[in-house]
């Protein structure tokens, strides 16, 4: 399966969450299991390569592919999650949405001082997200040089901000003109 094959089963819906969005919907090729297996293993090939001890996993589609690709790797799988979840100290960060703000919390007891750590998320579009998840990491001691996304929204800058960052960043399929 070649990545066109895996664009082509990505929906799209107009006007979601709200009128002038088109929302790219991974949910379509996650329910395909040979999409979903070419996928994994695509994204799997790339964290191989990165020589990732673990993959951070954004809360909440991030840790359908994070998770996923983790098992297939044989790394271990940390979830960087929405707020009030974890049971222990976090370390926490609020971030902007384009309307109000959000937070991300992570349990620094899960990683390594210094490990190589691959960020993943199904999706780059602003990078308010994944910068963020960077942050946290790299304050819990993590070593993020490698993010990696099933989709990129190139026109919204979210990969430029993470390069800007020094992190190498990686798109399996690019909806450019978003
Ligand atoms: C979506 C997507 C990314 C983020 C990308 O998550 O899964 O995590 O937005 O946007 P950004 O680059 O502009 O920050 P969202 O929190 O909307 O939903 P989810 O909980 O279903 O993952
Ligand atoms: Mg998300």
């Amino acid at each position: 399966m070649s990545p066109e094959d895996l664009k082509a089963l990505v929906r799209s819906i107009p006007d979601f969450p709200k009128p002038g969005i088109l929302f790219r919907d991974v949910t379509t090729l996650i329910s395909d299991g040979p999409g979903f297996a070419a996928a994994v293993a695509m994204l799997s090939q790339r964290v191989e390569a990165a020589g990732a001890e673990a993959i951070a996993g954004i809360e909440a589609r991030g840790f359908i592919f994070g998770a996923a690709v983790a098992a297939h790797c044989g790394v271990g799988f940390i979830p960087v999650r929405k707020p009030g979840k974890l049971p222990v100290p976090v370390l926490a960060i609020d971030y902007a949405l384009e309307y109000g703000t959000d937070t991300l919390e992570i349990d620094p007891g899960a990683i390594a001082q210094g490990s190589r750590i691959v960020l993943m998320d199904d999706l780059i579009a602003t990078g308010g997200t994944a910068m963020a998840a960077l942050e946290l990491i790299r304050r819990a001691g993590g070593v993020v040089e490698e993010a990696l996304f099933l989709v990129d929204l190139p026109e919204l800058g979210g990969t430029s901000r993470l390069r800007e960052a020094g992190v190498s960043v990686e798109a399996l399929l690019d909806f450019p003109g978003h």
